[in-house]
């Protein structure tokens, strides 16, 4: 049977500032979806959040880009703005840029993350969900699950691995993509997406020789770049991700671990400072400090004929204690340097700036030297 998993997320609103998802609107997204699923739209839905991100987790047999999966999580969307708009939520509405659905959230506002493949004898999943980042925040993380020995052992120790992994590398800015393979490729491979605001991982593919079959997805990542979409700062876009594991694949140890380390990322305060990402449970997935630090949730769940079993909410464990620790002592140095880069970002990575216009005023008072 062939079982499609979507995330599809949206920020229409949240509480204190851009802090948290309303349990109301939490609660209207599960009542809608779970019509859907009586109606049949649906397999399976699981409703979850991090800081103002409302993040829709879809189970069906409808394939990607579906009209009536996309068309379910826009109504959620919309219904849900009603109520942000009603509680006078902050930003309420916010990712919904355009009034009228046209088959897809691509390009509206929402992200979205999908795979469709067959499902497995035992198929564990494992969804990612950033807040106050931005889609290259993905790239150091899922490189090191499917193409770095270091942290993967299979990559060395299991047959279907050993011949590497394929990854789909987007150029945002130019609208392009290219194919690279692991480990022939590593050095290409690197040399792009450790530019990680410009190229960025958009999927992974089974290299030849895995039982997996090598058109399936392995991993996926939202990549929707709001500012480019609005033509100018509505919000970031905080990415999502679909990880799946074992028997072939990355274990499920192995795809969780990168995040042991809160590694720098773009986002936090206003989307435009570099500070460390921080895993975290479902619970503490509220960024309030400077809006932040970047928060990462990881979700595991096993598939069963298309029906979510769990979730597993990953860095919930102590295990990550450490990393978060870490993860504060970074924001601690970080923000003792103010406005100063690298904390905060260059001019061409910033989502909003008065620069143009400090510049505009001195621009008569700047002399040759
Ligand atoms: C939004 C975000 C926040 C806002 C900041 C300023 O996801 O990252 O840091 O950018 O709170 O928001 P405004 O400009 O709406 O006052
Ligand atoms: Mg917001
Ligand atoms: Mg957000």
């Amino acid at each position: 049977m062939k079982t499609t998993v979507s995330i599809i997320k949206a920020d229409i609103g949240s509480y204190t500032g851009h802090q948290k998802v309303h349990e109301e609107l939490k609660k209207k997204a599960g009542e809608l979806l779970k019509d859907e699923k009586s109606k049949g739209t649906l397999l399976d839905y699981y409703v979850a959040s991090v800081g103002d991100d409302l993040d829709l987790i879809l189970t069906h047999d409808k394939g990607i880009d579906s009209k009536d999966i996309h068309g379910a999580a826009w109504n959620v969307f919309m219904e849900c703005t009603e109520i942000a708009k009603g509680l006078k939520l902050y930003g309420a509405g916010q990712d919904i840029l355009s009034d009228a659905f046209s088959g897809n959230v691509k390009g509206m506002g929402p992200g979205c993350a999908e795979m469709e493949f067959e499902e497995r004898r035992s198929e564990p999943i494992v969804a990612f969900l950033m807040d106050k980042t931005e889609p290259g925040a993905f790239n150091l993380p899922i490189f090191r699950m499917f193409g770095d020995p270091f942290n993967t052992a299979g990559l060395i120790i299991d047959p279907n691995m050993h011949k590497g992994f394929r990854f789909e590398v987007y150029d945002i800015k130019n609208h392009k993509k290219v194919m690279l393979k692991t480990p022939e490729e590593l050095y290409d491979l690197l040399a792009l997406i450790g530019a990680k605001s410009r190229y960025v991982i958009k999927r992974v593919y089974p290299g030849p020789e895995n039982k997996v079959p090598e058109n399936e997805a392995a991993a996926v990542i939202s990549t929707d770049k709001l500012h480019e979409i609005a033509g100018e700062y509505v919000g970031k876009d905080d990415p999502v991700a679909l990880v799946r594991g074992q028997s072939g694949l990355p274990a499920v140890g192995e795809i969780v671990e990168p995040f042991a380390f809160p590694h720098l990322v773009s986002g936090w305060m206003r989307g435009s400072h570099n500070g460390p990402l921080m895993p975290c449970s479902q619970k503490n997935a509220i960024p309030t400090r400077f809006d932040g630090p970047p928060r990462v949730v990881a979700l595991g769940f096993q598939l069963n004929e298309g029906t979510l079993v769990g979730p597993m909410d990953v860095f919930a464990d102590v295990a990550y204690d450490r990393a978060r620790t870490k993860a504060l002592e970074v924001a601690d140095y970080m923000r003792r340097h103010g406005p100063f880069e690298p904390h905060r970002l260059g001019p061409e990575d910033m989502e909003y700036t008065t620069l143009p216009k400090v510049m505009e005023k001195l621009k008569d008072r700047f002399e040759s030297i």
